[in-house]
Parts: structure tokens; C-alpha cells; sequence
């Protein structure tokens, strides 16, 4: 670059103004809970359609809590959304770089070109002292990268500092999570970088939120580690459940049982369908792929059983549903209730109902997808199947009715009134979501997962099954 201006001495700036670079799930939420936070924040994406809905008011997907948060951010006047990276470079004094780092087309490998895009377009146009923040999730060694990619391309050359923050946000409770993270991870590289990010998290570390600093690698390291671990623990119940069903068990009470054990705890401890959604799975991936080039492939060898354990519970559900029905899917009417990877979000990447779904049209079967909030995604990502409007079609004459996606909606549903609509009173209950008594009671033919056919809900002593496993 042939522009160079002099650089300020690094002094940290109090109140900084930001810039969130890619407004999608993590950036849209990070600007708008930064501005109601009360700094002044400048959103940016590429693509012209996201930026208009955003600074018109709308969020362009399904997040409960975050458009009346929006609303109240662009109200402040501190919340303003652009394309332009000169704009942002000019604006920010730090830069917040949320792109998505999605799996790479035929590869386990994450690809990171939006990140390193982000990186150089804005590190290209700043001329004065800023840091530049990843919370990309990204492979261990991609910061270090980026620093030295940042320093060839900026006018600054090496006083463009970079540091990483990982993102913990879960989808559904993505405001809480941001203004109410349960940590913050700092992987800086000097104590300028570290102050300034202190500045930047002001109010939240205030609150007194557990904060983590750390060197670049570790990172970017807790992020995948966090999400292996959930994973791992997701499938490990579902292995149980494998068992459970090869000798009579049930895994539900199984998964209560060990949910009093504190040591075990029984968050992510809830066995059915499995992990998807735009993060556990190509995370785990990337890790192992990572791993494996960094010569440690042996260390997390595991992650590949782990993934296939949740893939075959997609196979064991679509089993399930096959028996139900007589042993042939052919021309079998199914209702499948839930395409979005969880409930609370319109998300359907590597969604586990949307998968079932799939699996059973190909084998034959009618099927009619409902799901309250992701039936036009769904229908983007496999337009041959049909979609509903209402639970009530999707399950008119059905020959078995599918619980992929454990809305509330479902699971509060009466299990008689339900039956009056269907040509055969069965169901699959891929999340464990439902009153099996009520349902056999109700003359359902009820199955689950791991469960044998007439398992009985055993009532806990003081825990329902929703603190236990919340
Ligand atoms: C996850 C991480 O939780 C979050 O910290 C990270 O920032 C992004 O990835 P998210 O993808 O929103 O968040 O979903 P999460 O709530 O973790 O659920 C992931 C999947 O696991 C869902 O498909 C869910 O249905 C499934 N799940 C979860 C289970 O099958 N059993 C459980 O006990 C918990």
C-alpha cells in the first residue's frame, strides 16, 4: 500500500466506537447488543439485502428477543449498518470480525476465505491505531496467520494489532448470551491489545462475568474444545442409547440417573435425534481435521466416532418409523413435526429433522414437513418435499407422525385431539420430548430412541425432566 499516515502512540481508547464486520447470526447479534450496551457501532456486510433489512428495522432470521432489541439500538442513534469497508475502516477502534467460517465443500476443513477477506479489506484501509478482533470460530493457528497476512497488507504494518475472541452464543438465547456471556476469552498478543478489549467489554466485565486471557492459539483452541466437549457428551448418551437398546434399557431414566451425579451433570445429557445446527458439527470436523495436520490427529480420533454416533441416530429414527409402519415406507403418509436443527430457530444447517426427512422420501414415503418457524428454509434447502402450514395438515391421515424438532407447540399438544387427525395412532419421539404415558394411553403406538416399546415415564422425585437436563 503506498498510503502511510503517522501512527498515534497505541494509547487505549475509553469508550470505543466499533465496527462488526458480517452481520450474520453472530455479527447481527454482537452489533445490536454492543449498541444497547452504548457504544456507537458500525455494522458492515457484503451483501446489500442483509444491510437494508437490518438498518429498516427487520432481523433477517428467527431470534426470539432481538428485533425489539434492534429496534431499541437503531433508536438510540448509536446502531448504523454500511457495505462500505472504507467507511468502517475510517469509523472503528476496534473491529470486530464475525464472518462465517462454514465447512469447505468436499473437505472436513473449515473455510476460512470470508475471514481472510475480512481481514485484509479492512486492514488495507486503516491508517490510524485499531485493533482488529476475531470471534470467527477457526482453526488453532489461524490468528497467528492473519497477524502476519494484516501486517503485509497494512499501512501500519505490525502496529495493526490483532487478537481473537471467541463466541460462545448459543441460538435461541443469543441476547442473554451476549450481554450475560457466563465467561469472555481474550487471546491477545500484548497489553495494549488486552486493555483495549477490556475497554471494548467494559459493562460486561462489570457485571463481574469470569474473564479468561490467554495467548492467540488458546484462543482459538477453547472454542472448538467447548464444542467438543458438548458434542462428545451428546453422543455419549446416544451410545448409551444404542445399548439401552440392544438389552432392554431405557436411556431416559438412564440420562436421569446419571444427571444427579454433579460430577456428570445433566445439561447436554438429553439423548435422541442428535447434534446439527451451523456450529457442533463442522466444528468437530474442522478440529480433527486441524488436529490431524498438526500431527495430534490421535488426540481427538474420537470426534470422528462421536460424529458418527449422532449420524447413525438419524439412520436408527428413520429404522424406527420403517418397523412402525409395516417394514416399507413406500406410499406411507408420515408427519414430520420439526425441520429447524433445535427448537426456538428458523436454522436448518445440517438439520437432524430436516435429514429424517429426507431419508424417509427417498425410501418412499409421503412426507409432510411442519416446523413453526423453518418451513421456508427447509423448503430452500430441499424443495421436494412438501411443507404445511399448520401441525393440524401435517398430521391429517398420517400413517406415523415423526417429533424431530422438540418445539413447544408439539410437546404440549394434546395426544388424544392429535389422534382424532391421524389414520394410525403412532409416533416416534426423536427428542424425548413427550408424555409417553399420555400418549399410550391415548392408544398410541409410542417409540423412542433407546426406550423399550412400553416404557412407562417413571416420575422424579422433585426434578422434571426439563430442570434436569435445561
Ligand atoms: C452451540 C454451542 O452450544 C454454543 O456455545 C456455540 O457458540 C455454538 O454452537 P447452538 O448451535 O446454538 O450452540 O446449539 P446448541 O444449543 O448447543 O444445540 C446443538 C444441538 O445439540 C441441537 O441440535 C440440539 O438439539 C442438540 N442437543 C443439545 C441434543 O441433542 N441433546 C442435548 O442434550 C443438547
Amino acid at each position: 500500500m503506498s498510503t502511510t499516515s503517522p501512527v498515534t502512540p497505541p494509547d487505549i481508547v475509553e469508550h470505543p466506537k466499533m465496527t462488526v464486520i458480517g452481520t450474520g447470526y453472530l455479527g447481527a447479534t454482537h452489533a445490536i447488543c454492543m449498541a444497547i450496551l452504548g457504544f456507537d457501532v458500525l455494522g458492515v456486510d457484503v451483501d446489500q439485502r442483509k444491510i437494508d433489512a437490518l438498518a429498516a428495522g427487520d432481523v433477517p432470521f428467527f431470534e426470539p428477543g432481538l428485533p425489539e432489541q434492534l429496534r431499541i439500538a437503531l433508536d438510540s442513534g448509536r446502531l448504523h449498518f454500511t457495505t462500505s469497508f472504507d467507511e468502517a475502516a475510517e469509523f472503528g477502534d476496534v473491529h470486530f470480525v464475525c464472518v462465517g467460517t462454514p465447512q469447505a465443500p468436499g473437505s472436513d476443513a473449515a473455510d476460512l476465505r470470508y475471514v481472510e477477506s475480512a481481514f485484509t479489506e479492512l486492514a488495507q484501509r486503516i491508517t490510524r491505531k485499531a485493533l482488529l478482533i476475531g470471534k470467527s470460530t477457526v482453526p488453532i493457528g489461524t490468528a497467528a496467520r492473519l497477524t502476519e497476512l494484516v501486517a503485509q497488507v497494512s499501512p501500519l504494518g505490525d502496529e495493526l494489532e490483532l487478537a481473537w475472541n471467541p463466541e460462545f452464543l448459543r441460538e435461541g438465547f443469543a441476547v442473554e448470551d451476549t450481554l450475560h456471556p457466563d465467561r469472555l476469552v481474550f487471546g491477545v498478543s500484548s497489553p495494549w491489545a488486552h486493555r483495549q478489549l477490556i475497554q471494548a467489554f467494559r459493562p460486561i466485565i462489570d457485571e463481574g462475568t469470569p474473564l479468561v486471557v490467554t495467548d492467540l492459539p488458546t484462543s482459538e483452541l477453547v472454542k472448538v474444545a467447548a464444542n467438543s466437549f458438548l458434542a462428545t457428551k451428546i453422543s455419549f448418551i446416544n451410545a448409551m442409547a444404542e445399548v439401552c437398546e440392544a438389552t432392554g434399557a431405557d436411556v431416559n431414566l438412564l440420562a436421569t440417573a446419571l444427571s444427579h451425579d454433579s460430577r456428570i451433570g445433566g445439561r447436554f445429557l438429553k439423548p435422541g435425534l442428535g447434534f446439527g445446527g451451523g456450529c457442533l458439527p463442522k466444528d468437530i470436523r474442522a478440529f480433527a481435521y486441524r488436529a490431524e495436520q498438526l500431527g495430534v490427529g490421535q488426540a481427538v480420533a474420537f470426534l470422528h466416532e462421536v460424529d458418527d454416533i449422532n449420524i447413525r441416530r438419524r439412520v436408527k429414527t428413520v429404522e424406527l418409523i420403517r418397523e412402525m409402519v409395516g417394514g416399507d415406507l413406500q406410499g406411507k403418509r408420515i408427519a414430520a413435526l420439526g425441520a429447524a436443527f433445535k427448537p426456538n430457530s428458523d436454522d436448518v444447517r445440517d438439520a437432524p429433522a430436516l435429514d429424517v426427512a429426507r431419508m424417509l422420501y427417498m425410501e418412499g414415503a409421503i412426507v409432510t414437513v411442519y416446523d413453526p418457524e423453518a418451513n421456508e428454509n427447509a423448503h430452500r434447502a430441499y424443495p421436494d418435499l412438501t411443507y404445511a402450514d399448520t401441525m393440524v395438515a401435517a398430521v391429517t391421515d398420517a400413517d406415523a407422525v415423526a417429533l424431530l424438532t422438540e418445539w413447544q407447540e408439539f410437546v404440549t399438544v394434546d395426544a388424544d385431539e392429535l389422534g382424532r387427525l391421524v389414520r394410525h395412532r403412532r409416533i416416534v419421539d426423536g427428542r424425548h420430548a413427550l408424555d409417553a404415558d399420555a400418549y399410550t394411553s391415548a392408544g398410541w403406538d409410542y417409540r423412542a430412541l433407546g426406550r423399550p416399546v412400553a416404557a412407562k415415564t417413571v416420575a422424579l422425585a422433585s426434578d422434571s425432566r426439563d430442570d434436569v437436563f435445561a
